[in-house]
């Protein structure tokens, strides 16, 4: 009755076994129970995979779930495997309070833990919306076990007066002008119904498209995978093939640290630089490479972005949506174009390597969304790292979605405490703010808010907004929305609220903002400021109880990927990008 672990091969039920210190009862018992749901022996004597189903009314970024779950169980079943689909936690950026990336932490430890104590020989992770694929890879990475990516694909585009619309680089824009006043009431609401046209996530290069893109450069997902939207057949597709693959890597055992290497991972950075990512792709590749016990050297990535160009014209560095993306040839018309820049043996889910898999793509056409290398939309990568006494660990900014003319800027500060500062006075005639000014925010970064809200987009001050002024430089400790842009340094480390320096910046202050020499200075000597921080006597923020304590008391810096400190292995494999 109780089938032998085969040695080499895949393990089935058999994984993971409870331990009454017999064996052959532990098996004996668990299928018992797996029969109440009318399996056979046959079906049990496969390799098992898992998948992960993350479907949730609070979710319709995942709104498809059901139907790419019914898909990829077709491709396990296709391929000898058995599925079984399982809950984690979903997160959706907008029904996560107090943000999203609080639970993200959270969710990686739900997704290890249940691959870890569940029998599977694979498991199929199905993510989408801005946290859940960086979670769902930090928990593979962490579990072990042979690990494919599914994403549910971004939304479709509406349209709005006759304007073609897409979350969220419109939903800002048009938020931008009704604060402005030159929108009313009713054309606000109106475009309300259009931005979110079908489920998917976001349909520009926001986090969750970035993220996609980065696990297909990683290895992580099935060629082509990143680009298809949610409703359609090719992510059906995609989701079939997923399936099939996942009984293939079981088979093989082909765990996650065999193909997020270090090469792997500078293929992903690559990529994040070449489509003008956002800039949450870098925390979240800290994180997922943290996991898998490397460090990411930010001064390496600014090196690299020098000399990777921006190809892809996605909002909001430039004009298109996703689905333009797929259909323009998505991730393997990109890599073809990056081809020189790239390690081809890097290998992927399907054994094959990334060099292999493009020799096989589809071959180029004429389109309009991907560049060739030498005709790209911005010159360089789409993030500069900055470093100077403002942030002296670091500080990024999305220079391909900047002001040109404001990247060299030097203005008199004007300082918010905090988001709660922040919304009391922004909008107030009496705030003293002319647009040259830097706006800073403190107190928005891992410890401060907490979670590191994506407050970063500090909106322009009513009062400058309904004069025409569309732009500022902006400087906080927290992140922003991927579909966001504008002159806005974000991530500076050490935050606030654990003592950075810009905890001591006030109104009045000086700050010089160089992109060209990516530097950030408070224009204020080595002396006042150190003076400033015994004054303030700052201690790191804690809680009581729960989740909240966990969190404040593990959560590493933006530099450390913002995941928590007990997640990280102690022995490290190296640093990435292992060459400038
Ligand atoms: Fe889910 Fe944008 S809100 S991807």
């Amino acid at each position: 009755m109780t089938k032998k672990i085969q040695a080499g091969a895949y393990q089935g039920f058999n994984k993971g076994l409870t331990n009454y210190g017999d064996t052959g009862f532990s098996t004996f018992l668990r299928k018992a129970f797996i029969k109440g749901a009318g399996y056979t022996d046959e079906a049990l004597d496969r390799p098992i995979i898992g998948i992960t189903n993350t479907g949730s009314s609070y979710n319709p970024c995942h709104g498809n779930a059901p139907q790419l779950i019914e898909a990829v169980k077709r491709g396990i079943l296709m391929a000898g495997g058995l599925p079984m689909d399982f809950p984690t936690i979903s997160i959706h950026e907008s029904f996560s309070f107090p943000t999203s990336m609080y639970l993200r932490n959270l969710m990686s430890m739900d997704t290890e833990e249940l691959i870890r104590a569940q029998p599977m020989d694979a498991v199929v992770l199905i993510g989408g919306c801005d946290k859940t694929v960086p979670a769902q890879l930090m928990g593979a990475g962490s579990a072990g076990v042979p690990a494919i990516q599914l994403v549910t694909g971004s939304m479709l585009t509406g349209s709005h007066r006759g304007t073609r619309v897409g979350a969220c680089t419109d939903c800002r824009r048009y938020w931008g002008n009704f604060r402005a006043n030159e929108i009313d009431e009713q054309e606000i609401s109106d475009v309300n119904n259009q931005l979110v046209a079908s489920v998917g996530t976001c349909s520009v290069m926001g986090t969750a498209s970035t993220m996609a893109c980065l696990t297909e450069a990683l290895g992580m997902m099935v060629f082509g995978g990143a680009t298809p939207p949610a409703v359609t057949a090719d992510r059906i597709r995609v989701a079939e093939r997923t399936g099939a693959l996942a009984v293939q890597m079981a088979k093989a055992g082909l765990t996650p640290d065999q193909i997020m290497t270090e090469k792997a991972f500078e293929n992903a950075l690559r990529v994040l630089l070449a489509i003008g990512g956002s800039t949450n792709g870098i925390v979240h590749l800290t994180a997922v490479a943290g996991r898998l016990g490397f460090n990411v050297d930010l001064k390496r990535v600014d090196a690299m972005s020098r000399e990777t160009p921006v190809l892809v014209d996605l909002k909001p560095s430039g004009q298109h949506y996703m689905e333009d993306f797929h259909k323009a040839g998505g991730v393997p018309a990109l890599l073809r174009e990056l081809r020189p820049l790239l390690h081809l043996d890097a290998m992927t889910v399907s054994g094959r390597t990334l060099g292999q898999e493009l020799d096989d793509a589809a071959p180029a056409f004429k389109q309009e969304v991907i560049r060739p290398f030498d005709q790209p939309i911005y010159p360089q990568g789409g993030i500069a790292v900055l470093q100077g006494n403002l942030a002296p660990g670091f500080a990024i900014i999305k220079q391909s979605a900047a002001a040109a003319n404001l990247m060299e800027h030097e203005g008199r500060a004007v300082v918010f405490e905090n988001a709660e500062d922040m919304a009391n006075r922004m909008d107030s005639d009496d705030l003293d703010v002319s647009p040259d000014d830097i706006l800073v925010l403190k107190n928005i970064g891992p410890t401060g808010a907490p979670g590191m809200p994506e407050a970063g987009y500090i909106p322009i001050p009513k009062k400058l907004a309904r004069q025409g002024v569309k732009d500022m430089v902006r400087i906080s400790d927290g992140r922003m929305s991927g579909t966001a842009g504008g002159t806005i340094v974000l991530h500076v480390t050490p935050e606030a609220a654990i003592g950075g320096t810009l905890a001591v910046v006030q109104t009045g202050d000086r700050i010089r903002l160089s992109v060209k020499e990516r530097s950030l200075e408070l224009l204020l000597g080595d002396d006042e400021i150190e003076s400033r921080k015994r004054a303030l006597d700052i201690k790191r923020p804690s809680a009581e109880r729960g989740y909240k304590k966990l969190f404040l008391d593990s959560v590493t810096q933006a530099d450390q990927g913002v995941d928590f400190d007990f997640l990280i292995p102690e022995s490290k494999k190296g640093s990435i990008p292992t060459q400038s």
